[in-house]
C-alpha cells in the first residue's frame, strides 16, 4: 500500500499552494465528481480536487465538455465538497457561463460559490477572458487559470493534439500566463503543451503551474481520475499513467456477481434475514 505523503493535515488553501511552490513541494491534483470518490481521493492525500467539466465526458458520456450545464456542475461540486476534509476544491465554470460578459460571469461564479461551498473556480482562456477573471477576483473568489489545450475551445482547435508548438502560440501562452498571474489568479493549469515551454512558464511565475501532459517541470500535476484508475479503456494519450486497471477489476467483480445470482449462490443463508 502506498504511503500517503501528507505532512500537513490542515485544510489546503490557495495561499498554502503558493507557499508549496516557494518551498519546492509538488502539488498533487485529481478530478472527482461525486461524494464517494472525493472522500477516497481526499483521504489518499491529494492536495487539490478539481470538479472538472470533464464530468461531461466521464459521467455523462458526451464527446466534449461543452454540453454540461451550470446546474449539473453545481450538483457535482456539492457532492464532492461533502466528501472532502483537507483538499482545496476547485470547480470548473462550464462553457458559456463566463464568456458572454463580466456581469454574467460574476453572477454565475457567485452562484457556484454560494450553492456548492467549493473553495475556488477554474476558467479556460487568457487575455480574452481577463475582464471576467478580474471581476470574479474582485468579488473575492479565487481563480485557477487554464491555458494550452482548452477543451471548451475544441471546435475552434479542431483536434486534441499538443498546443503551442509554434513560436507565436507559445509567446501568446507565456503572455497570457503572466496576465493571469498579474490579475491575481492563484494557479494555472497548462494542458498538453511542450514540456520545455511549461517549465519556462513555471520558472517565470510565482504562482503554481499544474500540468496535464505538460511535463515534469511543472509545480504539480493533474489527471482525470477515471483515466488514471484505468476505468476508461479507449483513451490512452502519451501523458497518461494508469495506476490501476479498474475496468478489468470491476468487470470481473460484476461478472462474478451475475454468475452467483444466476447459479443461486447469492445470497446464501448468512446473507438473508
Ligand atoms: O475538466 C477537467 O478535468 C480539466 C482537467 C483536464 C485539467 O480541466
Amino acid at each position: 500500500m502506498a504511503g500517503y505523503l501528507v505532512e500537513d493535515q490542515r485544510k489546503v488553501t490557495t495561499h498554502r499552494l503558493i507557499q508549496m511552490k516557494a518551498e519546492g513541494k509538488k502539488i498533487a491534483m485529481l478530478t472527482s465528481y461525486d461524494y464517494t470518490t472525493a472522500s477516497i481521493t481526499d483521504g489518499a492525500g491529494v492536495d487539490v480536487i478539481l470538479v472538472g467539466d470533464s464530468a461531461s465526458n466521464v459521467m455523462a458520456g458526451n464527446w466534449t465538455t461543452l454540453p454540461i450545464t451550470l446546474d449539473q456542475m453545481i450538483y457535482h461540486a456539492k457532492s464532492v465538497v461533502r466528501g472532502v476534509k483537507r483538499a482545496l476544491v476547485v470547480c470548473d465554470m462550464p462553457f458559456g457561463t463566463y464568456q458572454v460578459n463580466e456581469t454574467e460571469a460574476v453572477s454565475n461564479a457567485i452562484r457556484i460559490m454560494k450553492e456548492t461551498h467549493c473553495d475556488a473556480l477554474k476558467l479556460e482562456g487568457g487575455v480574452e477572458i481577463l475582464p471576467a477573471v478580474k471581476k470574479i477576483l474582485d468579488a473575492g473568489i479565487p481563480i485557477c487559470g487554464h491555458l494550452g489545450l482548452t477543451p471548451q475551445a475544441i471546435n475552434k482547435f479542431g483536434t486534441y493534439t499538443v498546443r503551442a508548438k509554434e513560436e507565436a502560440e507559445a509567446q501568446k501562452l507565456i503572455s497570457d500566463a503572466h496576465a493571469l498571474e498579474d490579475a491575481g489568479c492563484f494557479a494555472i493549469v497548462l494542458e498538453k503543451i511542450p514540456a520545455k515551454l511549461a517549465a519556462r512558464v513555471a520558472s517565470e511565475l510565482t504562482i503554481p503551474i499544474i500540468g496535464i501532459g505538460a511535463g515534469c517541470g511543472c509545480d504539480g500535476q493533474v489527471l482525470v481520475i477515471a483515466d488514471m484508475l484505468g476505468m476508461t479503456k479507449g483513451f490512452s494519450p502519451k501523458f497518461l499513467r494508469r495506476y490501476a486497471d479498474l475496468h478489468t477489476i470491476m468487470t470481473d467483480a460484476i461478472g462474478h456477481y451475475v454468475e452467483d445470482v444466476k447459479n443461486c449462490d447469492f445470497p446464501n443463508e448468512n446473507e438473508q434475514y
